[in-house]
């Protein structure tokens, strides 16, 4: 990937970039996205309008089939929209090569999936790395980068175990290790609980929400409305449009008790 001619010298985007505005890391400008398979056109999104701050923790809430998994793989790089404008980090992103959408995915895109998306045959620690080794990165940096973000998820003590050693909740905390080693500047979660128990899914909770504390940025999406509340502004999506957008802080008073239960 890196040996591609450098079109821009910015295009690996980040904070010392020069955002347009300052405000807007994500904008959204009516987009759509048309499926085209033998005889049926599914409309996944039809005109979406979005805007995401710097350190804004969104949830996107909606019904199974309306549109929340499409809308992440734009963001995060992995699909195209048909129609409509996605400015990240104040460029427009249908300007990038296949090369540089490739830069960015790895380098400031983290995922978080509902099946966790592990290597099976790759240790807790080698999960880790990969994204990493993928960039290039020197092995003593990516060792201090994968022993952090083992250390913020509470994970350290498996660094050897393989995925299938660990529960589901340990999995999914290895993911969000995977997917903050590599200090992303955006962290998109499509149903992180959704595979977990309650216990297990609240636990991740509390680490997405700690991570927001500290400055990431994140998108989640959610079929369970009881996890919205732990974001700051949040999206409702009904057959591929925003039915809802309620923005505002929305602490949980009892934050303190739902911390004790911990990992
Ligand atoms: N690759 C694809 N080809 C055709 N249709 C698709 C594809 N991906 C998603 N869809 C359709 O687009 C709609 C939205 O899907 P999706 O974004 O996965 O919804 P959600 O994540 O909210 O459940 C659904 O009707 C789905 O069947
Ligand atoms: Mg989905």
């Amino acid at each position: 990937m890196d040996s591609t001619p450098p079109v821009r010298s910015d295009v690996v985007l980040g904070a010392s970039s020069t955002s347009t505005d300052g405000k807007a890391l994500i904008r959204l400008d009516g987009i759509a996205k048309i499926f085209y398979t033998d005889e049926v056109e599914t409309h996944a999104l039809a005109g979406v309008h979005l805007e995401v701050a710097p350190g804004e923790y969104l949830a996107i809430a909606g019904p199974s089939g309306c549109g929340k998994t499409t809308l992440l793989s734009i963001l995060g790089l992995l699909d195209t929209p048909t129609h409509g404008e996605y400015l990240l980090d104040g460029q427009p992103v249908a300007q990038l090569t296949a090369s540089q959408r490739a830069r960015v995915r790895n380098r400031q895109i983290g995922f978080i999936f509902q099946a966790f998306n592990l290597i099976g045959d790759l240790t807790v620690y080698e999960n880790v790395e990969l994204p990493l080794t993928y960039r290039g990165m020197d092995s003593a940096e990516r060792r201090k980068r994968v022993l952090e973000a083992l250390e913020k998820v509470g994970m350290s003590h498996r660094v050897k175990h393989y995925p299938s050693q660990l529960s589901g909740g340990q999995q999914q905390r290895v993911a969000v290790a995977r997917a903050v080693a590599g200090d992303p500047l955006i962290l998109l979660a499509d149903e992180p609980t959704g595979n977990l128990d309650s216990t297990n899914g609240e636990a991740v909770m509390d680490l997405l929400h700690d991570l927001h504390r500290q400055g990431a940025t994140i998108i989640m999406v959610t079929h369970d409305p009881r996890y919205a509340r732990h974001a700051d502004h949040s999206i409702h999506l009904f057959d591929g449009r925003v039915v809802e957008d309620e923005t505002g802080p929305r602490e949980r008073a009892d934050e303190s008790q739902l911390k004790e239960s911990g990992f």
